[in-house]
């Protein structure tokens, strides 16, 4: 079934805005960042999240239907993320696309962010089955079995912190601007020494992750520095850090891949554009033989071009929203076939 699917992604703080052909295909691709308007708080502050969303979800929607070269009858439904996310965020998503589908006479398919997230491999390369993906955001982390499309078995997550937001805490103890992801990446990759951290196991054949302990395994030691009167190095810190959340990820992710025979490795999620684990994904699972995929940095991020693909599948499924879809901030990710 061929769909052109108008998609709107508000979960957080990118208002975006896409035109997704068949799942696979972008048209239009357009995101709205607020991050600048955050970075003073440390963090992303839900009411202004929300004031930015509603002044700037009219002009890229439209921005998308433009650069795609098309109206409102030439689409086949409207996508939006359902949840998780912020209420206040993901509601003016939610209802400018009701309003749009009401006033157009198009289905509305509400979305999971996560499936969003893994989807924006779909848009580099078929996804092919079984697979698994890693997902590592600000707000989740997680590894998922995919038996095909729209399957979702979650095979682990953080008992704490998700990997952003110790990326983005360890951040702010270094005194790195918001979000602390990408500093902390840069700092890493010019460190020749790395302070020496925990790696976080768990018990024995658990792929469950967890943050919390490296973070304050972090704090500690600059805490214990600043009473020796003793000045930390940053970028040491950055590697230590770095390195011990990377080789957790990729170990699990390995074991993994091999308990369940998997055909293709994917990430997916803000910290898939982590350097550091891109590249230690990638040797491990080309050592190992099994495809390994991440999408590029802009679609790594929020975006809503991922929303589309998720929601074509969806929609070839026979999933449909209504007028009565509400935002969800603690969603969960479900199979919908
Ligand atoms: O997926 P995303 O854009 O938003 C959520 O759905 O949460 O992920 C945002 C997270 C932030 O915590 C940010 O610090 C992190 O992704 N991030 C990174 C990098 N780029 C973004 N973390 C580590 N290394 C990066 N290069
Ligand atoms: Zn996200």
């Amino acid at each position: 079934m061929e769909t052109y699917i108008l998609a709107i992604e508000t979960s957080c703080d990118e208002t975006a805005a896409a035109v997704i052909k068949n799942g696979t295909d972008i048209i239009s691709n357009v995101v709205s960042s607020q991050i600048d308007s955050h970075k003073r708080f440390g963090g992303v502050v839900p009411e202004i999240a929300s004031r930015h969303h509603v002044e700037q979800i009219t002009i890229v929607i439209e921005e998308a239907l433009a650069k795609a070269n098309m109206t409102p009858n030439d689409l086949t439904a409207v996508a939006v993320t359902e949840g998780p996310g912020l209420v206040g965020a993901l509601l003016i998503g939610i209802n400018a696309a009701k309003a749009f589908a009401f006033a157009h006479g198009l289905p509305i398919v509400g979305t999971h962010h996560i499936a969003g997230h893994i989807y924006a491999n779909n848009l580099v390369q078929p996804m092919e089955f079984p697979l698994l993906a890693l997902v590592v955001s600000g707000g989740h982390t997680e590894i998922v079995l995919m038996k095909e499309h729209g399957h979702f078995e979650l095979i682990g997550e953080t008992r704490d912190d998700a990997a952003g937001e110790a990326y983005d805490k360890v951040a702010r103890v270094l005194n790195l601007p918001y979000p602390g992801g990408p500093h902390i990446d840069r700092l890493a990759h010019e460190a020749d020494e790395a302070v020496k951290f925990p790696r976080i196991w768990l018990e024995e054949g658990s792929y469950d992750f967890s943050f919390s302990g490296l973070k304050s395994a972090v704090i500690n030691y600059k805490h214990n520095m600043d009473q020796r009167g003793e000045e930390i190095i940053p970028a040491h810190v950055a590697k230590g850090f770095q390195d011990s959340v990377v080789e957790v990820l990729t170990a699990k992710t390995l074991r993994a891949a091999r308990e369940f025979g998997v055909k293709q490795v994917i990430a997916a999620g803000g910290v898939s554009a982590n350097k550091g684990l891109r590249t230690s994904l990638e040797e491990t699972f080309a050592q190992e033989g099994i495809p390994f995929y991440v999408p590029p940095l802009h679609l790594c991020t929020d975006n809503a071009a991922m929303i589309g693909a998720a929601a074509h599948y969806m929609f070839v499924a026979g999933v449909r929203g209504n007028m009565a879809m509400n935002g969800r901030p603690g969603m969960e990710l479900k199979t919908w076939v």
